[in-house]
C-alpha cells in the first residue's frame, strides 16, 4: 500500500512493504471471518491464573519495575542457557545469551548489526514476512533461494555461491517453515554449515518453532554443530507468550557485542517486568511442560486440519504436511490466483494469506500465485473445519466460472487485496 504524505520519509522505510501484519490482525478481529491467516499462537490453553501469579512474584522484586542489562537479565538468561545447553547438547554460558524483545527485534538488531544497504542477503522463497520486512528496511539486495519438501535447495544457493554472490546473511527458518511448514533436513544442515564454513557465510538459524514438533525430538538444531557460523534466534512466542515479548540470540562473540550496541540505541534494555515474569513462570512450571501442552494442542489442530483438506478440498489441491509448527502451505488448482481470490474469500468469511506475500521478488514459479498460507494453530478443530469448508466453497466457485468462461474469477475490489487488509504477519 502507498501512503502519501506530504512529509519526507526516509529513504530506509519509503519502498518498505506497507503494514500488512496490522493491517491482517484487524482483519482477524472480525468475529465473523474465520482466520487461517495469522500466526497467533493457542493463547487459550495457557494457564493464566498461573502467570498472573509469576507476574505478581516477579512484581514482588524491586528490579522488575526497573531498567536491567541490556543483555537481559541474569536470572532469565541462566533459564535459557539451561534449556539450550540441554537442546543443543554443548556448553551454553549464561553470558553467551543476549535477550530481546521477541525473535523480530533480533532480526532487527542483526540487520542493523551486519548489514549496510546494498549489501546480499540470502533468504528462503518464500520467507518469513517479518525477516523480509526488516531486510527491506535494512536495504539488503534480497536473493531468494527455492525450498523443497526438504527445505532449503542447496544446490540452488550453492550456485549462487559459485557464481561469486557473497551475503551477509543467510536467513533460515530452519524447523517447521513459516510459511512452507517444511523442515531443513539433517544431511542440509550438515551441508549448509559446511558451505558457511567454505564461503564464510553467517546463517540465522531463526527457530520460534523448533520445539513444537509432533513426531520425535526436536529436529537437531545447526547452532549445536557449527557455533561459529550460525547465528540462533529463539523465542518464547510459540511455546509461551507472544504477548510477553521475550526471545533471545546465541551468536558468535564478535557480532553478540554488536548486537547487545544495538539493542541498547534502540530500547536501553528489554522489559524487566516480563522476563522476570517469564523466569517466575518457568521456575514453577518447567518448559518441557509448557511445550508438551501446547505440542498436544497443535497435533490435534494439524490433524482437523489436513482431514478437512483432504475431506473437502476439490480435487487439484495440494498441501504439504508438517511435521510441527504453525502452517501449511497449499496450492490450488491450474489457473486460480489466491491473492484475486482473497476478497471472495473475506466475502465468505474466511481468511488466510496469499502466498505471493512470503515472497521478496516476483516468483519464477508459476504456482507461486495459487499458493496460500493456511494457519491452524489459532482456530479450535471445529472451526479449521468449517473454515476450511467456506474455503472450498470459494475455491469451487472460482472453478466454476473458469471453466464457465475460461477465466480466473473476477474479484470485488479488483486484483489485489481488499482495502486495507493486504496481508502479512507472524
Ligand atoms: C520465523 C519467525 N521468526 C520470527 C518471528 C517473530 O516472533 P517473535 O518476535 O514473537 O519472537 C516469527 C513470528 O511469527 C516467525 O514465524
Amino acid at each position: 500500500m502507498t501512503v502519501t504524505t506530504d512529509f519526507p520519509l526516509s529513504a530506509r522505510l519509503r519502498d518498505v512493504r506497507g503494514s500488512a501484519i496490522r493491517d491482517l490482525l484487524t482483519l482477524t478481529a472480525r468475529p465473523d471471518v474465520l482466520s487461517l491467516a495469522g500466526g497467533l499462537p493457542a493463547a487459550g490453553a495457557l494457564p493464566r491464573e498461573r502467570i498472573a501469579a509469576a507476574a505478581e512474584r516477579a512484581l514482588r522484586a524491586p528490579a522488575s519495575v526497573q531498567y536491567g542489562e541490556t543483555a537481559g537479565l541474569a536470572g532469565l538468561r541462566e533459564v535459557v542457557a539451561a534449556h539450550e545447553a540441554q537442546r543443543l547438547d554443548r556448553p551454553v554460558a549464561a553470558g553467551d545469551v543476549v535477550v530481546t524483545s521477541g525473535s523480530q527485534q533480533a532480526l532487527d538488531l542483526l540487520a542493523r548489526a551486519v548489514v549496510d544497504p546494498g549489501d546480499p542477503v540470502v533468504v528462503e522463497d518464500p520467507v518469513y514476512v517479518g525477516a523480509l520486512q526488516v531486510f527491506q528496511a535494512a536495504g539488503a539486495d534480497l536473493h531468494g533461494v527455492p525450498l523443497d519438501a526438504d527445505g532449503m535447495d542447496l544446490d540452488a544457493l550453492e550456485r549462487l555461491l559459485r557464481g561469486g554472490l557473497r551475503p551477509r546473511l543467510v536467513h533460515t527458518v530452519s524447523s517447521f517453515h513459516n510459511p512452507r511448514g517444511v523442515t531443513l533436513a539433517a544431511e542440509r544442515r550438515a551441508r549448509l554449515a559446511h558451505l558457511a564454513d567454505r564461503y564464510g557465510l553467517l546463517v540465522v538459524e531463526d527457530d520460534p518453532y523448533g520445539l513444537l514438533g509432533f513426531e520425535g525430538a526436536p529436529p537437531r538444531a545447526m547452532r549445536a554443530d557449527e557455533a561459529d557460523a550460525v547465528i540462533y534466534l529463539g523465542s518464547f512466542s510459540k511455546t509461551f507468550a507472544p504477548g510477553l515479548r521475550v526471545g533471545w540470540v546465541l551468536a558468535p562473540h564478535g557480532v553478540r557485542d554488536k548486537l547487545v550496541m544495538a539493542s541498547e540505541a534502540n530500547q536501553l534494555c528489554p522489559s524487566s517486568f516480563t522476563q522476570m515474569t517469564v523466569a517466575a513462570y518457568l521456575g514453577t512450571h518447567p518448559w518441557r511442560e509448557q511445550v508438551k501442552a501446547y505440542r498436544e494442542v497443535y497435533r490435534e489442530r494439524r490433524d482437523a486440519m489436513l482431514a478437512a483438506l483432504t475431506d473437502l478440498m476439490p480435487e487439484g489441491t495440494t498441501w504439504t504436511v508438517p511435521a510441527g509448527g504453525f502452517y501449511v502451505w497449499a496450492t490450488l488448482p491450474e489457473g486460480l490466483d489466491a491473492g484475486a481470490m482473497l476478497p471472495r474469500a473475506i466475502g465468505e468469511r474466511v481468511a488466510y494469506v496469499p502466498g505471493a506475500a512470503f515472497y521478496a521478488h516476483d516468483s519464477a514459479d508459476p504456482a507461486a500465485r495459487r499458493s496460500l498460507r493456511l494457519s491452524y494453530c489459532y482456530p479450535t478443530p471445529e472451526q479449521i473445519r468449517e473454515g476450511v469448508r467456506r474455503l472450498a466453497g470459494v475455491v469451487e466457485a472460482e472453478l466454476e466460472v473458469r471453466a464457465s468462461f475460461g477465466l480466473t474469477a473476477p474479484s470485488r475490489g479488483g486484483a489485489g487485496y481488499p482495502e486495507g487488509s493486504e496481508p502479512g504477519l507472524p
